[in-house]
């Protein structure tokens, strides 16, 4: 009763933001044990997944993003291909599953029509699907062969903020205990434990920079439009950056891979675009500050998501905002935060209606 209400926060999305570590322990309780990952509720399915040879992941809009990060988690760790599709692309094509094949339906809601219909599909053609579902007795929760819950609690802003870190972890949790099955962690796995251990009070940390994120809505929230850009695991938290503020601000926002920029949308940069890069110390840092650099020649304006400590950022950037250092394989739980947060503030300084934001609904039951 006490999460369905908005307490002392303005809106239910600025009190789901701040929900996030929490979310993300509860998500987590029970499933680390003596430096291992534990998946009660997949025990019977083991056997399953070990001769498991390919994964697909299915979902929508924000719970497809968690997916495309969860398909480079898992074909990293496991070494077996993933991919992560658009649920409504997947039923109208000839997708070639067998019984080899794990597809992986992402969902809070557990009702969104085309990801639904994929499911049967997925069925229909033979393949073992896993639901991963915020909402317990959903109707994607039930048609699965199997489930797993995110334990986000209820989320009532449309825009989706505890439900997408949630299945960040459980996504991230999952992919350590498949590689694990598969013999492919070593001592590997203790290791991501003792972070994902740590994780909920880095996100506290990180989200300690909110006012660091108003600074920079102040001084952007009158732009028609704005980029975001990203490489590996953070180019799909572009796309969630963007989407965030697309739907709440009605601004137009792209994300894309940063790389991609010179092959086209670099057009589009001069003094009123702004530009957010997420530049974390990963093998991709130095292509990302070169990226920035073509960005500044075109006079655009730059917003770094840098992590803790990173001084030499602020050489490229005009405003810089950090969050707290993980590695690489969870950066994201934390990169994704004052993006929400931006989106946030800036919807907020143009009179929208945030927690129903015009033509939009939580749960999208048609096709
Ligand atoms: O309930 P679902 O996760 O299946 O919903 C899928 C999308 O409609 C949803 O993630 C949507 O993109 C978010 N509200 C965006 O914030």
């Amino acid at each position: 009763v006490e999460q369905a209400k908005k307490g002392e926060y303005p809106h239910f999305m600025l009190k789901e933001i701040f929900e996030q570590p929490a979310a993300f322990e509860r998500c987590l309780t029970g499933r680390l044990y003596n430096g291992k990952v534990v998946l009660e509720e997949l025990k019977p399915f083991e056997e399953k997944f070990r001769n498991i040879e390919r994964i697909i992941f299915l979902g929508c809009g924000t719970s497809w993003h968690a997916s495309l990060i969860a398909s480079y988690l898992v074909e990293g760790l496991c070494e077996i291909p993933a991919r992560a599709e658009y649920a409504a692309e997947f039923r109208y094509r000839e997708p070639v599953v067998n019984e080899n094949c794990l597809v992986i339906v992402v969902s809070q809601s557990g009702e969104t029509a085309d990801t639904l219909a994929a499911l049967r599909e997925a069925k229909k053609r033979g393949a073992f699907v896993l639901g991963l579902c915020n909402v317990e007795g959903s109707t994607i929760a039930r048609e699965s062969d199997a489930v797993v819950f995110t334990r986000a609690g209820p989320e009532i802003g449309v825009a989706s903020t505890k439900a997408f870190t949630t299945q960040l972890a459980l996504l991230s949790v999952f992919s350590i205990y498949l590689a694990s099955l598969k013999g492919k962690l070593g001592i590997r796995e203790e290791k991501f434990v003792k972070e994902l251990r740590v994780l909920s009070s880095k996100m506290r940390l990180s989200l300690e920079q909110a006012e660091a994120v108003k600074d920079v809505a102040e001084k952007y929230w009158e732009k028609e439009n704005a980029l975001y850009l990203g490489r590996g695991l953070n180019y799909p938290i572009a796309l969630e950056g963007a989407l965030k503020l697309k739907e709440i601000s009605y601004l137009h926002a792209e994300g894309m891979p940063a790389a991609e920029m010179k092959h086209g949308p670099i057009a589009l940069v001069d003094m009123e675009m702004p530009v957010i890069f997420i530049a974390v110390k990963d093998p991709t840092y130095r292509k990302v500050l070169s990226n920035i650099e073509e960005v500044k020649a075109r006079a655009g304006k730059v917003i770094a998501v840098a992590v803790e400590g990173d001084n030499e950022i602020k050489d490229f950037a005009d405003s810089v905002i950090y969050v707290a250092e993980t590695i690489p394989l969870f950066q994201p739980l934390l990169t994704v935060l004052p993006l929400q947060l931006l989106a946030y503030y800036i919807a907020e300084k143009r009179g929208c209606d945030i927690d129903k934001p015009r033509n939009l609904a939580k749960s999208v039951t048609v096709e």
